[in-house]
């Protein structure tokens, strides 16, 4: 049988997605209670990483090893990938030895390509199109503190990003309306917004898009990779910031979300993401929990 991957957030169905933020939710309490969970036994996940990262490293090389497996680090220096080896080469290498793949890439297509030859599951973990894991650290953290999220206002602002195109996906996939506001210049894939019609709206307004909204999430302006487009990008952002005033007019009780790392003074300010509406830090432990949910699906589900 053909290895499930998660590529994008539409490789699972609704039901299979709904049932990972159920499982996160009790793996994440099986690890708090301090009981001894193996399920990947013997099983070794390669990480294989073009860009930076914090918490998906940390995230995966401890499910792994909370989990009874283990995990390998590898990077473009440090592989033959580095040196021009064809992606294709690698996936069938690697997967012949591993059980599963988790790749994060400049191209998405590139992570297309290394699924397309690669006989164990792969995982997205971040391209510039996309951000799946991320979202099912962001929907555990709304489901733990309000939640089922169907039929929530959400609210994006800022770039229309990977991780805003990974919000677009979601709100098909979870059932919730999100409303987009992004400089006219950064709006995100038309193909990705017309695909999830009737469930996202795009403007240049971030008062609109804010208003009444359960959640509202932002992410850095110039993302990895457009380093050199930061000065011009932090003025055409300006009036993007998520800031108190901005706050005020989303409902009295929403959350704030950013997938960090953040820069406060910029998109978000700092007694926003350092307030009591922040969830940023919940956000960010439960990759590790949810991404233990995906693995288990991936690794052990029949
Ligand atoms: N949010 C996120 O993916 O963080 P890292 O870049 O640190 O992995
Ligand atoms: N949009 C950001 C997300 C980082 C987790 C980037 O791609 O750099």
């Amino acid at each position: 049988m053909a290895s499930r991957h998660f590529i994008t957030l539409l490789d699972l169905s609704k039901n299979e997605l709904n049932a990972l933020i159920t499982r996160a939710i009790e793996l994440k309490a099986i690890q708090y209670a301090g009981t001894h969970y193996e399920p990947f036994k013997n099983k070794v996940l390669a990480m294989v990483f073009e860009k930076s990262s914090t918490r998906t490293r940390v995230s995966f090389e401890t499910a792994m090893a909370q989990c009874g497996g283990s995990a390998i680090f590898l990077s473009p220096r440090d592989t033959q990938l580095g040196r021009g080896e064809p992606i294709e080469d690698m996936a069938r290498v690697l997967s012949s030895m591993v059980d599963c793949v988790m790749l994060r890439t400049f191209e998405h297509e590139k992570l297309e390509r290394f699924a397309q030859f690669s006989k164990v599951p792969v995982i997205n973990a971040l391209t510039d199109f996309c951000h799946p894991c991320q979202l099912l650290a962001d929907i555990q953290t709304y489901v733990e503190h309000r939640g089922s999220i169907q039929g929530k206002k959400v609210a994006w602002i800022g770039d229309g990003n990977n991780m805003c195109h990974s919000y677009i996906l979601a709100a098909r996939q979870f059932d919730f309306s999100l409303a987009i506001a992004t400089p006219a210049e950064y709006r995100p894939n038309a193909h990705i917004t017309a695909s999830a019609k009737g469930y996202v709206s795009v403007s240049t307004d971030p008062v609109q898009a804010i208003t009444d909204a359960d959640l509202v999430s932002t992410d850095v302006w110039a993302s990895m990779g457009q380093e050199e487009e930061q000065k011009k990008r932090v003025q055409v952002f300006e009036p993007y910031q998520v800031n108190a005033q901005m706050m005020f007019l989303a409902k009295p009780d929403a959350l704030f979300m950013h997938c960090l790392p953040a820069h406060r003074g910029e998109e978000v300010s700092a007694d926003v993401i350092d307030g009591n509406q922040s969830v940023v830090w919940t956000q960010a432990e439960n990759r590790l929990h949810s991404q233990k949910a995906l693995l288990e699906f991936l690794l052990t589900k029949k």
